[in-house]
C-alpha cells in the first residue's frame, strides 16, 4: 500500500512493537500502541511490512542488553528497503547513563530514543521524526508527578493490567530498576477504581495490579492508605472476578495483607515472592531487608491462612561472594518451601549498582552449573506439586486456543498454573470448571467440566 492508498483508507501505516522485560514494558507498550492506533496506524504481526517499528528495551541483565543491540542492527535492512520506516527505541535500557547516545553513535538509522520518563511524548516525537533526518534523543530524568494518562491498546479483552505505583526506593544491591525507573510514586485511589470499573464495563475479567513493589503502595501519599486498603476497596468492583499483583516484596508482606487475601473474593490466592537467596548472609548483602527464618516464617503464615495458595518466587545464584555454603542455604530453601515454580537467574553485573563493584565475582562456570542444579531441584519439586491436582476439578479463566495446539483450549488457575483443555467452543474470559487429568512441571492438561 503506498502514501496516497493509506490515506484513502484513513490508515497512517502499520506499526509493530517489539517488548523486552517485565510487565511494566508490557503494559507501556499497550499505552505507545493505543498512541499509535489514535493516530491512525494499525498493529501488524509482520515486521516486514511495519511502518514504525519500536523496541521498549528492558536492562535488568546482560543478555537483555545484547539480544536490543542484535535486534537495532538487523533492523538497518529495512530501513534502506524502506526508508521512510520509523524506528523507535525506549525502555529502561535508554535511561542507563551514556547509552541514549551509544545508539546513536553505533545505529544511526535509529529515528527516536526516548525512555521511561517521557512515554506521553511519543505522539511529537514521532511527529518531529518524519521531518528529521537525524536521531532524535529526548530522555528526562525523573520528574515531580505522574505520567499523564494516555490511551491504550490492550492485548487482551478480557485481562488487563493496572499500574498502581511507579519506580522502586528498595535499592537491592544487584538491581537497575531504581535507576532506571526512578522513586515510589503511587496513582490516587480514585484513578484506580475508576480506571478498573471502566475495564469492568468494558468486559474484563481479570485485573493485575502493577508496580515493583506493590505492597509499599500509599506509602507517598497524603491519605492513610496502605495496599491491603487498596485491595479491600477493588474486591468490591462489579463485573471483575479475579484481582493479582505483582511484585510484591517479602520485606512489607504484612500479616493484615495476608488476612486481607484470605478475606477476599477476588484476590487469587498466588503469592509471588521472590526471595532470590536462601542465604541470610547473602540476603543481606543484597540488601533486601529479611532473613531466611523470616521468610520462612512469612511462607508458614499464608499457608496458615490460605492452605490452597501456591508460591512462586524468583532466585539469583552467583551473587558476589556466593560460597558453596550459601548455595546450600539456597537447595534448602527450595526443598523446605516446595515452590510451585521459580524463575531462575545467573547474577549479572549492572554498572552502577553497588554489587557490581564488590570483590569475589563468582565465575561464569559455577554460576552455570549452581543454576542448572538449582533448576533440576525445582522442576521436579513443580511436578511433583502439580500432579497433587490430578483427578481434582479447578477453576479456570479461559485465554483461548493454545499456541502449539489449535484444537485445545487453554487458561489459567485461581493459583496461576497454566491448563490446557478440550473444547469445541472459544472460551476466552469465560470461568469454567476444568477436572485435571495430567501435570508436568509447567502445565495441566484437563477435560471440561460440563
Ligand atoms: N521488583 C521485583 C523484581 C524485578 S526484576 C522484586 O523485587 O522482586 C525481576 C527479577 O530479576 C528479580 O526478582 C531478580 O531475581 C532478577 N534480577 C534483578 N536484577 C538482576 C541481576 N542483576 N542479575 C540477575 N538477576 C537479576
Ligand atoms: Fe529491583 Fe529490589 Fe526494587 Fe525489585 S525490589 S525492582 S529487585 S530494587
Ligand atoms: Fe527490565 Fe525495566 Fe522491567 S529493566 S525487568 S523492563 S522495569
Amino acid at each position: 500500500m503506498n502514501k496516497e492508498e493509506k490515506k484513502g483508507k484513513n490508515i497512517e501505516g502499520f506499526f509493530y512493537i517489539d517488548t523486552y522485560g517485565c510487565q511494566m514494558n508490557e503494559h507501556d507498550s499497550e499505552k505507545l500502541a493505543g498512541v499509535l492506533k489514535e493516530k491512525g496506524y494499525k498493529s501488524i504481526n509482520n515486521i516486514e511490512k511495519a511502518d514504525v517499528i519500536i523496541l521498549n528495551t528492558c536492562c535488568i541483565r546482560e543478555n537483555a542488553e545484547v539480544k536490543v543491540h542484535g535486534k537495532i542492527g538487523y533492523l538497518k535492512q529495512y530501513k534502506r528497503e524502506n526508508p521512510e520506516l520509523i524506528i523507535g527505541v525506549c525502555g529502561c535500557m535508554m535511561q542507563q547513563e551514556g547509552m541514549a547516545k551509544k545508539i546513536k553513535d553505533m545505529h544511526p538509522h535509529v529515528d527516536i530514543v526516548f525512555g521511561t520518563h517521557n512515554i506521553h511524548e511519543f505522539s511529537s516525537l514521532l511527529e518531529s521524526a518524519k521531518e528529521e533526518s537525524e536521531t532524535l534523543i529526548d530522555i528526562w530524568g525523573e520528574k515531580e508527578g505522574l505520567i499523564p494518562n494516555l490511551p491504550t491498546k490492550r492485548e487482551t479483552d478480557h485481562k488487563a493490567w493496572v499500574t498502581i505505583i511507579y519506580g522502586c526506593n528498595n535499592f537491592c544491591t544487584y538491581c537497575i530498576v531504581p535507576y532506571v525507573r526512578g522513586r515510589e510514586k503511587s496513582r490516587s485511589v480514585m484513578d484506580i477504581v475508576n480506571e478498573i470499573k471502566e475495564l469492568a464495563s468494558d468486559g474484563v475479567k481479570e485485573i493485575t495490579l502493577l508496580g515493583q513493589n506493590v505492597n509499599s503502595y500509599g506509602r507517598d501519599l497524603d491519605k492513610e492508605i496502605d495496599f491491603a486498603n487498596l485491595l479491600e476497596r477493588l474486591d468490591q468492583i462489579k463485573g471483575i472476578e479475579r484481582i493479582r499483583y505483582m511484585t510484591s516484596h517479602p520485606r512489607d508482606f504484612t500479616t493484615k495483607l495476608v488476612k486481607t487475601i484470605a478475606d477476599s473474593d477476588k484476590v487469587c490466592e498466588h503469592f509471588h515472592l521472590p526471595v532470590q537467596s536462601g542465604s541470610s548472609r547473602i540476603l543481606k548483602k543484597m540488601n533486601r531487608g529479611y532473613t531466611q527464618k523470616e521468610y520462612l516464617t512469612l511462607v508458614e503464615e499464608i499457608r496458615k491462612y490460605i492452605p490452597q495458595a501456591a508460591i512462586t518466587t524468583d532466585f539469583i545464584v552467583g551473587f558476589p561472594g556466593e560460597t558453596e555454603e550459601d548455595f546450600v542455604e539456597t537447595i534448602k530453601i527450595v526443598k523446605e518451601v516446595e515452590f510451585d515454580m521459580a524463575y531462575t537467574f545467573k547474577y549479572s553485573q549492572r554498572s552502577g549498582t553497588p554489587a557490581a563493584k564488590m570483590e569475589e565475582q563468582i565465575d561464569e562456570e559455577i554460576k552455570q552449573n549452581r543454576l542448572q542444579k538449582l533448576m533440576d531441584i525445582q522442576s521436579n519439586i513443580s511436578a511433583q506439586k502439580n500432579k497433587k491436582l490430578i483427578g481434582k476439578t479447578v477453576e479456570v479463566l479461559g485465554d483461548g486456543e493454545s499456541k502449539n495446539n489449535a484444537d485445545r483450549q487453554t487458561g489459567r488457575t485461581r493459583t496461576n498454573k497454566i491448563v490446557v483443555f478440550n473444547s469445541d467452543k472459544d472460551l476466552t474470559g469465560k470461568l469454567i470448571n476444568v477436572k485435571i487429568n495430567k501435570a508436568s512441571s509447567w502445565t495441566l492438561n484437563g477435560d471440561l467440566v460440563r
